[in-house]
């Protein structure tokens, strides 16, 4: 098995992520989140907003809706342009974006110079070459509000979450007293009705959005460009993904989003090639001046202190919570040797172990509470411990089967930590952490364990 299977095979099995209604044969391409998946993608979420909102004083929140006026994708200029060139096959009657078909990248280029000829080419499917002309497929998903299907109760599923942000923009500014420059910063879900979904988390029809859309005066946006560029990079180290697995990659001219003066791809050395994790984006001051034309509302900020006029610029940085949250398993994922402890609790033998080597501030649970054995003795101290360590940490209790298989158990998920409650416990009031990475174990008092475990999970 590669690192993709072990991981999507670990993620089922422990109850991260399931496809979506499983039980009807599946969605296709929609997930959903098991109980350590939702606090894994929680705690992503969470990391994101302390680092953007929290510990910033320029940057505010915002939750804005799904639904939005219909006007707003026609200016955003989703409705012209958020579109993928595909083909079909008249022989097998499959489809394809065309940058999937071989070649792709040259394809695409020659799409965008209006010069794509795609006559010589097999259909990758059945191999004939019968592949029909490019045309435009919007992947934008469309609805009805009220009960006529009409052309004027059109709504759209939103494909990013960066409208709310910028058709908020004055209403924010004005309620929260904000200074230019700042930031606007949004988590929320996202519809795109993908052609080629797949590889898990990395590309689905659903998904999370972590957006901030930060408002500058023009001769600034290229220098704050520079900057979130890195200061984004450092997120994903600071959390745990290897410096070398992660690398810009600059937009060419003729690849920019219709929006876009410049854009970064930060991107993640995924199992199936280096591929966008997160999008960094100097919008320059496309949005506001198109929500200004379409809405008839004055989007420019006036500066009192220089009594100057202008539409901001707008540096966005725009990531994915699901395919972070996949990105985050990817990195975390490891196998090695780790002592097999007997029913004493003393290691005998080795054994092979995988491990999610995940961040503290994003494991599931940061503490597993283990008695030594399932035993009516150690049972009543072993729940004491525990509800002592639950209100403070997202935490979990196992007592079925050998420790060393506990042990195993919570390596897998990324418990950082267990605690230990053995015979020896009743007398000296005392328990072993035990660390997940190095296994190191320590004795400490049961009226200490609250200090220890602070210490050693900060921010958690
Ligand atoms: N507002 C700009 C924007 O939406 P994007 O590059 O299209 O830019 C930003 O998307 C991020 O959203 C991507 O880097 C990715 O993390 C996430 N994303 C986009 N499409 C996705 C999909 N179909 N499934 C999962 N995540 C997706």
């Amino acid at each position: 098995m590669d690192l993709a299977d072990k991981v999507l095979s670990l993620a089922k099995r422990r109850g991260f992520a399931f496809a979506s209604s499983e039980i009807y044969g599946g969605a296709g391409s929609t997930w959903d989140f098991g109980p350590l998946g939702v606090e894994l993608k929680n705690n992503v979420k969470r990391a994101w907003w302390r680092a953007m909102v929290q510990v910033r004083d320029d940057i505010v929140g915002l939750d804005a809706a799904i639904l939005m006026h219909p006007r707003v994708w026609e200016a955003s200029g989703h409705v012209e342009n958020f579109t993928d060139p595909l083909v079909d096959c008249k022989n097998c009657k499959h489809r394809f974006r065309i940058d999937d078909l071989p070649d792709g990248e040259r394809l695409i280029d020659a799409w965008r110079a209006g010069s794509v000829d795609v006559s010589s080419i097999e259909c990758p499917s059945c191999g004939l070459k019968q592949l029909t002309v490019p045309r435009n497929f919007n992947l934008m998903f469309k609805t009805h509000v009220g009960p006529v299907e009409e052309s004027a109760s059109i709504a759209w599923l939103r494909p990013e979450t960066a409208q709310g942000i910028y058709v908020d923009f004055e209403n924010v500014q004005q309620s929260a007293r904000r200074r230019i420059p700042f930031g606007i910063a949004q988590i929320g879900k996202a519809f795109r009705n993908e052609i080629t979904p797949g590889n898990f988390l990395y590309r689905s029809l659903e998904f999370e959005q972590m957006e901030m859309q930060y408002f500058v005066r023009p001769e600034d946006a290229a220098a704050r460009f520079e900057e979130w560029k890195a200061e984004r990079l450092r997120w994903y180290v600071a959390l745990g993904i290897p410096e070398a697995k992660l690398r810009f990659r600059e937009h060419a001219p003729n690849e920019l989003a219709h929006y876009a003066k410049a854009a970064v791809d930060i991107e993640f050395d995924f199992p199936f090639g280096w591929k966008e994790l997160e999008g960094v984006h100097n919008r320059g001051d496309w949005d506001l001046r198109r929500h200004t034309e379409y809405s008839g509302k004055d989007l420019s900020y006036f500066d009192d202190l220089t009594k100057e006029k202008f539409i901001p610029n707008v540096v966005e940085t725009s990531g994915g919570a699901d395919r972070a949250t996949y990105v985050f398993l990817l990195a975390a994922y490891d196998e090695d040797l780790a002592p097999v402890a007997d029913a004493a609790g003393k290691s005998a033998k080795e054994e092979r172990r995988a491990v999610l080597r995940l961040h503290p501030a994003l494991a599931p649970y940061k503490v597993a509470v283990l008695p030594l054995s399932k035993s009516e003795k150690l049972t009543p101290l072993a729940r004491e411990v525990w509800a002592a360590v639950r209100p403070r940490f997202m935490s979990v209790y196992d007592e079925t089967q050998a420790i060393g298989r506990r042990y195993r158990r919570q390596d897998e998920i990324g418990t950082p930590f267990c605690v230990t409650v053995d015979f020896d416990s009743l007398e000296d009031k005392a328990v072993t952490i035990r660390e997940r990475d190095s296994m190191a174990q320590v004795r400490v008092p049961i009226a200490e364990l609250a200090d220890r475990l602070r210490e050693r999970l900060p921010g958690c």
